[in-house]
């Protein structure tokens, strides 16, 4: 079984000290960026300038979830910026397929997310276009959140669909991750876990990854 992936979002984390933080985090597997623009989710987060930063000062792949209404004008920014892995939310765009192509177009991997009550069958054709699907196990919009737990079900569900398609498309789940229900949720199919508060609020990140990792 391939090993969990862990992306540790940078939202929870002592921007005054970024890099430190991002020293202290450098056993996760990819860091991931909320990206809000105060429309889609009720919150500013940060842009492109902090991205820049974090890409100079951290050789993880970077992952970053877009939380705006205008996802498509960040496609080119965040890919000259060196981001890797770029996911938006089907419901800010009209044109998914297309924007889908485009952010593989320039070399990302695409994902769509997928807000907590949005149901899993309006992947059905676009899935085997897509590196991954990223199921929000909270409203968007901020860290410290707790986790819904009937997401668990759309994580098993969309795993069977994928096993059933033969699909090589990753789950990645968001929001309220801690190591109480990790191991639940990569049984029930995740292979990305993003976590913002339970790592950066701990007292040793590597153990905290590790713990979230099941190892
Ligand atoms: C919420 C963000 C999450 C957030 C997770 O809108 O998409 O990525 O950083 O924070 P925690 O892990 O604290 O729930
Ligand atoms: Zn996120």
């Amino acid at each position: 079984m391939p090993k969990t992936q862990i992306a540790a979002s940078v939202l929870s984390c002592d921007f005054g000290n970024l890099e430190k933080e991002l020293q202290a985090v450098g056993s996760a597997d990819m860091l991931h960026l909320d990206v809000m623009d105060g429309h889609f989710v009720p919150n500013l987060s940060f842009g492109q300038p902090l991205i820049k930063k974090v890409r100079q000062l951290s050789p993880l792949p970077l992952d970053a979830h877009l939380m705006v209404t205008n996802p498509a004008e960040y496609v080119d920014p965040l890919a000259d910026l060196g981001v890797n892995w770029l996911s938006f939310h089907q419901e800010c765009e009209y044109h998914v397929h297309r924007l889908v192509q485009r952010i593989k177009d320039r070399g990302m991997k695409a994902g769509i997310a997928l807000n907590p009550a949005a149901p899993i069958s309006t992947l059905e054709c676009i899935l085997p276009e897509l590196d991954y699907v990223l199921l929000m196990s909270v409203n968007p919009g901020f860290s410290g959140q707790k986790f819904i737990p009937f997401v668990l079900e759309k994580v098993r569900q969309l795993k069977s669909w994928i096993e059933e398609k033969q699909l090589s498309t990753l789950i990645e789940v968001d929001g309220g991750v801690n190591s109480d229900n990790s191991a639940a949720l990569i049984s029930a199919g995740a292979d990305i876990l993003v976590s913002a508060s339970h790592i950066f609020q701990s007292l040793n990140y590597s153990e905290t990854i590790r713990s979230l990792r099941g190892f």
